[in-house]
């Protein structure tokens, strides 16, 4: 159901395109736009633009653009929805709810409670003699009581309707137990358990809601670790295991981990700013999630192939999300959870020595180029600088190069200035070949063969530019709305997109309304809306006048005529064909 065009403008009217912006962008005022580093595409020289008189936005470099709403959209990774509950949360409106929207939220209370209620059977459980199994599971793994307690941990029954059996009891349906995954659903559609003999991990979300489980086996068997599939309520790349708890220390720093007992073990041994992914890559979500809460994280993945891999793939995205990432790595291959119960008592002093001494990223690499390098030949010591030649050449703070490259020289029994200049030139190369494929881009988008979204345009350039002209200067300007209106109807257009927006424009000013950028949003999808954003940057601050939507409406009639008369010609032409054809016979 699309939302009343009243909420959206209200909404709009009440969020400063400025001030949202402003909570990802650091935005510099330029005139009466404000401009920063575009957060869609990595770039040195803002040309991010933010135009607060018709509240849109436009980057000069990749072409996104639109409304506040798109621009939550983009960066959240939202759906329009979405984007505006967001929206309207921050501004404090109640979004208007239509009957399947209520629907979806009576079934959500439904899914809290039934998970909720799942994860106290599961504990009593394991309370229970029946439980006894999971109990010396976990006091192997040396929790104590009130870890087991203070994590909410369970044990599910082998039976296959234990826990479908006590939700049956407490009013639940086949139905919600299905939809809250805790079970299956059998060949006849009834709910069969998803879980058996496993001892239970409740996934909480940051409001205290258990909202998923993770199961682990006793045994042998896989799978080793059986989770709860994504749900009404629960998204696995969305969520962080602990983060409920975590959050509250979390500004000295996270340590992000791979597995919820390492997690447990942690938060045991007094790091409560410990947190786990669920099973899955760490995904740019989870980066902007662990972004949110604090500056710094210290990635402490298993020192496995499989982790470090993992650990590689995850620190561009930390980066890119603006956190400062230290690497720990827990010595003798182990995890931290076996780490720190294989140092008992001294667990908590033993591991604050790790987090004390890791580097950051930088240093991990720079470890980890070493390996297989033999650095007392001279080759080998070649070799090694101009690979971390390479590695300090991507770090943008030139402090940071200046630290790494003194502690390498040094190391390496080299002039730091050499290493310095090696580094120098590396990060020319490197901009070089990007003003290179800037320039690509560029010229494509200028002379270009093509234009995804308006395919006409290069059929008639000099139509489609008095088009963009036009359509910008009515955007921006409704007084010059009124005017072309009267002046063109929406079949002059040459090209299609922009005729489309055209008629758009035109079909909403019936209501007597002045048109923005904004209004189009529910309309043109976001590419398009950066687009026609994109046509009004042009204009920003240098008003268009009528003399100039004069001459831009005369291009087109004129364009129009040439077209009747290529038109005509063509049919004289088809004809002559056809006279010659019949004479031929
Ligand atoms: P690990 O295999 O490293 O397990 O998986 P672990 O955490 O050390 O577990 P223990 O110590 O043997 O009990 C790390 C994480 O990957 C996910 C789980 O979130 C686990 O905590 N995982 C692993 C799964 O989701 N499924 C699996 O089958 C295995
Ligand atoms: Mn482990």
């Amino acid at each position: 159901m699309p939302l009343p065009q009243e909420f959206i403008e209200e909404l709009k009217a009440r969020s400063s395109i400025e001030d949202v912006v402003s909570s990802y962008v650091s935005l510099k005022r330029r005139g009466r736009t404000m401009v920063g580093l575009c957060p869609f595409h990595s770039e040195k020289t803002p040309s991010f633009t933010v135009y607060p008189d018709n509240g849109s936005f436009y980057c000069f470099g990749c072409g996104a653009g639109g409304d506040i709403i798109t621009f939550i959209e983009k960066i959240e990774n939202l759906d329009y929805m979405e984007a505006v509950r967001s929206l309207a949360q921050r501004a404090g409106m109640a979004v208007p709810e239509s009957e399947e929207d209520r629907g979806l939220a009576k079934l959500r209370m439904r899914l809290y409670a039934l998970n909720r209620d799942a994860a106290r059977f599961y504990h009593r459980v394991l309370l229970s003699p029946q439980g006894a199994v999971g109990m010396e599971y976990f006091s192997r793994r040396a929790l104590t009581r009130q870890t087991i307690t203070h994590f909410g941990l369970g044990y599910a029954p082998p039976s296959r309707f234990a826990l479908v059996d006590y939700l049956h009891q407490k009013g639940y349906s086949d139905q919600e137990m299905i939809q809250a995954n805790t079970a299956f659903s059998s060949r006849n559609g009834h709910a069969v358990d998803r879980f058996h003999d496993r001892v239970m991990f409740p996934i909480i979300d940051l409001r205290g809601n258990v909202v998923a489980f993770g199961g682990r086996v006793l045994g042998q068997g896989g799978p080793k670790y059986l989770n709860t599939s994504d749900t009404p309520i629960f998204s696995k790349g969305r969520n962080l295991f602990a983060l409920n708890f975590a959050k509250d220390t979390a500004a000295q720093g996270l340590i992000l981990c791979e597995g919820y007992m390492d997690v447990i073990a942690l938060h045991q041994a007094g790091f409560q700013n410990a947190v786990a992914g669920l099973g899955t890559a760490l995904t740019p979500e989870q980066a902007r999630l662990i972004a949110h809460y604090t500056g710094e994280v210290i990635a402490s993945y298993d020192a496995d192939t499989a982790g470090q891999r993992a650990a590689s793939r995850s620190i561009p995205l930390l980066r890119q999300a603006g956190l400062n990432v230290r690497i720990l790595v827990v010595p003798d291959g182990k995890d931290p959870d076996e780490f720190i119960r294989s140092h008992g008592e001294n667990g908590h002093a033993r591991f604050q020595q790790l987090l004390d001494s890791c580097g950051n990223d930088v240093e991990y690499r720079l470890q980890k180029l070493k390996k297989g390098i033999d650095l007392k030949t001279p080759d080998g010591k070649i070799q090694y600088l101009n690979a971390a030649a390479e590695v300090l050449a991507a770090l943008d703070n030139e402090i940071e190069r200046e630290v790494y490259a003194g502690r390498l020289a040094e190391e390496a029994g080299i002039q730091r200035a050499a290493l310095l200049q090696q580094v120098q030139s590396v990060r020319k190369k490197k901009q070089r070949r990007r003003q290179k494929k800037e320039f690509r881009t560029f010229r494509r988008q200028s002379t270009g063969a093509q234009d995804r979204l308006n395919p006409d345009k290069y059929q008639n350039l000099r139509a489609a530019r008095a088009e963009e002209e036009l359509l910008g200067a009515i955007l921006d300007y409704p007084e010059n709305a009124a005017y072309a209106a009267e002046k063109l109807s929406p079949e002059k257009w040459i090209t299609a997109f922009n005729r489309r927006v055209y008629t758009l424009i035109v079909g909403k000013m019936k209501d007597g309304k002045a048109v923005g950028l904004t209004d189009l949003v529910d309309s043109l999808s976001q590419d398009e809306m950066g687009k026609v954003a994109g046509y009004c940057a042009r204009h920003a601050g240098v008003p268009a006048g009528r003399p100039e939507v004069d001459s831009y409406i005369r291009v087109l009639l004129e364009e129009n005529d040439k077209q009747n008369v290529r038109a005509g010609s063509d049919s004289d032409i088809s004809r002559y064909l056809q006279e010659l054809r019949a004479q031929k016979k």
